[in-house]
């Protein structure tokens, strides 16, 4: 008994001094928050290589939300088809690991097919009949998952950088009527489910403000909303810490939670001076911007250790106002920055490196973090 507590301890302690915690990310910030990734159908198959992301998602996470498999054009790519094999298998998953899953997202401009938009003529749908489209997307998707999916990004990026609405499909046939619409109808179909406004760039003082003034004309309407997701596609200098907690004030003092939901630091240089997450913001691959193919310099590995220190201080400080902090993916190897902005790049946005290994040093940082 005796030389079995020693070899326990033993190993215990070799596992610290190799900085490999027993413990998760989860259990250190349980009741501070939760800790997410998003996965895709790889990690969900979980086949060679991806084998491992059960088990890191295990001991690591106790949120998912699905990269792709929600969105409209992978769950219902045709008029009246519906294919939720994967994202079932998702649930499944998450369930058998004891974690809450985030529906993202059912209303976007993107990722939508055409069909949506038109009838069978191919004309342009109006308003109503668009909003009906939406409405039976809705219906079906959040009564297959009631009960098990915890929340929904409802409506994900309809508001432009500078404040104004997105001139989408959407907003062009209805306005923002499809956005009070779509918070009604989620609420009807799954009246437990958190519902949440979604978008990048949220630090920007007009983008934040215009996302909050929808908020609470949803919440006046009589309409439930619960929080706003900040995605958190962020550089390792911008935007300011300062930026990032105005927009977490504003938004608690309005009554309503935050959570950051796509997090990931890109380290790499970009050709213009860009911002946030537009997926049609895109550019040609071009080697000078691929800086790091055979691995990233320590200097730099520095700057994202404090990157996400001061972040997850941030983060921290305002504990009694955030919900969850997500990762945009588990490991580098297949976060999408490695094809955004730019096809075909090497990137480190992330906590687990291209092996699947933990990040040892913003692992431990974070662990301790917690622990203040
Ligand atoms: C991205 C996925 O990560 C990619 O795999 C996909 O090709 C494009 O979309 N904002 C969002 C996410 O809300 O859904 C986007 O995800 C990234 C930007």
């Amino acid at each position: 008994m005796k030389n079995l507590k020693l070899s326990s301890l033993i190993i215990l302690l070799t596992l610290f001094s190799y900085g490999v915690k027993a413990q998760g990310l989860k259990n250190s910030y349980e009741g501070i928050f939760d800790i997410g990734a998003a996965i895709d159908q790889r990690q969900v198959n979980g086949n060679g290589k991806d084998q491992i992301a059960h088990s890191i998602l295990a001991k690591h996470f106790n949120s998912i939300t699905p990269e792709n498999l929600m969105k409209w054009g992978s769950i219902h790519p045709r008029p009246n088809t519906y294919n939720f094999e994967p994202m079932d298998k998702l649930v499944d998953l998450a369930e058998s690991i004891g974690a809450r899953v985030v529906g993202h997202t059912l209303v976007w401009h993107n990722q939508t097919p055409n069909w949506v938009y038109e009838n069978e003529q191919g004309e342009r749908l109006d308003g109503p009949a668009l909003i009906q489209r939406m409405e039976d997307h809705i219906t079906a998707i959040m009564s297959r998952y009631k009960g098990r999916v915890f929340a929904y990004d409802v409506v994900n990026e309809a508001i432009f950088d500078n404040g104004e609405y997105r001139t989408s499909k959407w907003y062009e046939a209805t306005g923002t009527e499809f956005i009070k619409r779509a918070f009604a109808k989620a609420e009807e179909i799954d009246p437990d489910a958190e519902l949440y406004y979604n978008d990048y760039n949220m630090w920007k003082p007009a983008k934040r403000e215009t996302a909050i003034a929808l908020a609470k004309e949803i919440r006046e309407a009589g309409i439930r909303i619960d929080g706003i997701g900040l995605q958190g596609h962020y550089g390792l200098e911008s935007p300011s810490l300062e930026e990032i907690e105005a927009s977490i004030l504003r938004i608690a003092e309005e009554g309503f939670k935050v959570m950051f939901t796509e997090v990931d630091i890109d380290v790499l240089p970009n050709p213009v001076n860009r911002h946030g997450a537009d997926i049609d913001a895109t550019f040609e691959f071009e080697e000078q911007y691929n800086l790091y193919t055979d691995g990233l310099p320590a200097e730099i590995q520095e700057k994202l250790v404090k990157r996400y220190a001061e972040l997850f201080e941030l983060f921290k400080k305002h504990e009694d106002k955030i919900t969850r902090i997500t990762y945009w993916g588990i490991h580098d190897g297949g976060s999408w920055l490695n094809n955004w902005p730019m096809r075909g790049r090497t990137a480190y946005p992330l906590i687990f490196d291209r092996n699947y290994q933990e990040k040892q040093d913003i692992i431990q940082v974070l662990h301790e973090i917690a622990a203040k």
